[in-house]
């Protein structure tokens, strides 16, 4: 056993007590170490249900946030899906270890960097770019899925345009200090929306975001 192995079955634990059912989100949290993305002074913390700094005054998000957005975009193997906001990268991970093909956007180049280190370190395939994604990613849409990991304070056109048929945007929409989770489903040239409350998140700067 390694020694984050028992804290990691712990959080599978709780994320199950939580109404996490989809056992391919559950395998991923459970193969991928988390403790590789947190910064060495908070990696005995990082199997706690909380968000932790990882430096350019940005975070983690919390386990149960991950499982949560994660589970209501609905990923299937084979899945082209789009992040915005790369941060560590381990979202970027689970969602890769899913079997979904992974495009992420960083606008922080530094993070973007050692995102970077880390999807070659352990081996995943997952096509990164910094810049402002509240754009999207044009020259790989349409996207299966969309999931935006920064509160914003409405939902960016471009995001709802590069959706597939039946593909969903989640996002934290809200003001500056608390967000709704908003589930975009795409449905011909209609949109379906569904709001869950009480999510915090840092904010989504750019274009179609904060300024
Ligand atoms: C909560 S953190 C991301 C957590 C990340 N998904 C992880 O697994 O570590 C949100 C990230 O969104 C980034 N961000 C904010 N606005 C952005 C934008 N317009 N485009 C791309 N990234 C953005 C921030 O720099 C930050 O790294």
């Amino acid at each position: 056993m390694g020694k984050f192995d028992f804290d990691r079955q712990e959080m599978i634990a709780l994320l199950k007590d939580r109404d996490i059912t989809n056992e391919c989100l559950l395998r991923a949290m459970a193969t991928v170490e988390r403790h590789l993305f947190v910064p060495e002074a908070f990696k005995n913390r990082a199997y706690e249900d909380s968000a932790l700094p990882i430096g350019s005054g940005q975070t983690i998000s919390q386990p149960y946030t991950v499982a949560f957005m994660t589970q209501v975009l609905q990923v299937k193997k084979g899945d082209k899906v789009l992040e915005v906001g790369t941060g560590s990268g381990y979202q970027a991970v689970i969602l890769a270890e899913m079997g979904a093909r992974v495009f992420t956007i960083e606008r922080d180049l530094d993070l973007l960097a050692g995102a970077r280190k880390m999807f070659d370190k352990l081996g995943y395939r997952i096509a990164s770019k910094g810049g402002d994604g509240t754009v999207g990613w044009t020259e790989f849409a349409p996207f299966d899925g969309i999931i935006v990991t920064a509160g914003a304070p409405n939902v960016p056109q471009p995001l709802l345009d590069q959706l597939a048929d039946g593909a969903r945007l989640v996002i934290p929409v809200g003001d500056l200090d608390i967000q709704t989770l908003t589930v975009c489903t795409r449905n011909g040239d209609k949109f379906d929306h569904r709001e869950i409350e009480g999510f915090k998140f840092v904010p989504l700067i750019g274009k179609m975001g904060w300024r």
